[in-house]
């Protein structure tokens, strides 16, 4: 059996869908936080399950009868994160599961800018030690989420961001989606880690320009201070704690943390990847 955590979020939800297609639903097993909040596959015969990181007892048994999980990397930040995500992998190797998928960033480490990858450096080293085979997808930054940073920016043009120079490799969730229920589905899983990410890698800058000529848009890229970033988060009632995430992740751009591209994502899913412009170009 399959089981999914975080099988409510966004990537949760996707890869549920398209793994519908290719196992029976009495194969797969979605671990959420709360079952009145999966309405969308109550009829579909998948097994629903209720854990949360933070409890390693509902883990266990969300893991029983489960050969193969993909972990959803955790929401929470800093120690906490680091914590809930030590609880799933320890409850994978006392369930006996065969195999772990994990969606890790582009670049992990202890030393980097971004605080998440701080968290996903411990958890790929925790998975690493597990004796479990596991397959590691370390993606960049989905593309969907580019409206959560620069609000309107994508749709009036004026993107107002702390990265310099900074590279993204965007890369959208549907593909990254369709990779992890074509490697959850393989006949044999060997350990492996990939960089997920887009074909091309853009500033804001090239952003800007792709406005300009995708959308006629009079595009402006202004390099802001991290202090104005802040200031107009905090604006926003965004606490503190969130703040220092969204701030780690604007340096982590900056010193190109998410800039790397890699072609194994098409050549999981057998085709060309969404690129960038296709998201610009969408209604
Ligand atoms: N590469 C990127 O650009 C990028 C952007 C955003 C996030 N991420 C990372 O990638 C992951 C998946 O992305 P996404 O877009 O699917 O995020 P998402 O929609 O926010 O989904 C995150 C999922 O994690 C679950 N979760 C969080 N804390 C949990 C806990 N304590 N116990 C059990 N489940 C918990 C949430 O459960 P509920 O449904 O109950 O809230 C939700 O289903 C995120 O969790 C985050 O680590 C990456």
């Amino acid at each position: 059996m399959i089981a999914i955590t975080g099988a409510n979020g966004h990537l949760g939800k996707l890869t549920l869908s398209l793994l519908l297609k290719k196992v029976a639903p009495t194969q797969l097993v979605a671990i959420v936080r709360d079952k009145e909040r999966i309405a969308d596959y109550l009829n579909t015969g998948i097994i629903i399950r209720e854990a949360n990181y933070e409890d390693p007892h509902s883990l266990n048994n969300a893991f029983e009868g489960i050969t193969r999980v993909l972990q959803i990397s955790t929401t929470a930040i800093g120690d906490v994160g680091t914590k809930q995500e030590q609880n799933v992998v320890k409850a994978a190797q006392l369930a006996g599961v065969q195999h772990i998928m994990y969606t890790s960033t582009l670049s992990p480490g202890s030393q980097a800018h971004f605080m998440a990858a701080k968290t996903c450096a411990h958890t790929e080293q925790l998975i690493m030690d597990s004796g479990i085979s596991y397959t590691i997808f370390r993606n960049s930054m989905y593309m969907e989420t580019i409206p959560l940073f620069i609000g309107n920016g994508l749709y009036d043009g004026q993107i107002y961001y702390p990265a310099e120079n900074g590279k993204i490799s965007f890369v959208s969730r549907e593909d990254i989606a369709e990779a992890l229920s074509n490697t959850l589905t393989e006949s044999t899983i060997t350990s492996h880690i990939y960089s997920i990410t887009g074909e091309e890698a853009f500033t804001f800058d090239g952003i800007a320009k792709l406005l300009n000529q995708e959308k006629g848009l009079n595009s402006t890229y202004f390099n802001i201070k991290n202090e104005d970033y802040e200031k107009e988060l905090a604006e926003l009632h965004m606490p503190e704690a969130e703040r220092a995430f969204y701030l780690s992740m604007a340096d982590g751009i900056k010193a190109n943390e998410f800039a790397q591209t890699d072609k194994s994502l098409e050549r999981i899913i057998g085709k060309k990847r969404k690129s960038l412009i296709e998201y610009i170009q969408m209604p």
